[in-house]
């Protein structure tokens, strides 16, 4: 079976809670509960992830060889800030797709870098918690449906 792992950096535990008229109402249990549907559906594994902390963070990408088939990335804020982020996902041996909530661009100039951007298969922004359905539909495609 395909396994694929989803990592949700700092904050997105808030979600449903925090700033809801940006990120939306629906609650990060209920995000998790969804993408898990949606990868039965597409007969993949899933491996759930959040973190507040950057280390444990990297530790989970680079525990990730051997261990998944390709990835889901929300790294939140790292995803602007964080070069230790950036040499993790150098050092990855999957596929990943790059995932937020909010459409980036629409926002400051500071959101609209992602220091991983480059090394995505693709990247989804902008279609709240239905952009993560869309991130592993893409992602199982990517990785040719085994299953
Ligand atoms: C986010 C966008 C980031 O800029 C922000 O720091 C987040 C969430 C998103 O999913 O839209 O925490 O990654």
């Amino acid at each position: 079976m395909t396994r694929v792992a989803v990592l949700n950096g700092p904050n997105l535990d808030l979600l449903g809670v925090r700033e809801p008229e940006r990120y939306g109402r629906t609650t990060f249990a209920e995000l998790e509960a969804l993408v898990r549907r949606e990868a039965e559906a597409l007969g993949v594994t899933l491996a759930w992830h959040q973190t507040n902390h950057e280390g444990v963070f990297l530790d989970t990408l680079r525990d990730l060889r051997g261990a998944a088939d390709g990835c889901l990335i929300n790294a939140a804020a790292w995803t602007h800030t964080s070069l230790a982020l950036r040499d993790a996902v150098l050092a990855l041996p999957v596929p990943f797709v790059e995932v937020h909530l909010t459409n980036l661009f629409a926002r400051e100039a500071e959101r609209q870098r992602s220091l991983i951007a480059d090394r995505a298969v693709g990247f989804v922004c902008g279609f709240g918690v239905r952009g993560y359905v869309h991130a592993l539909r893409a992602l199982v495609e990517h990785l040719g449906g085994r299953s």
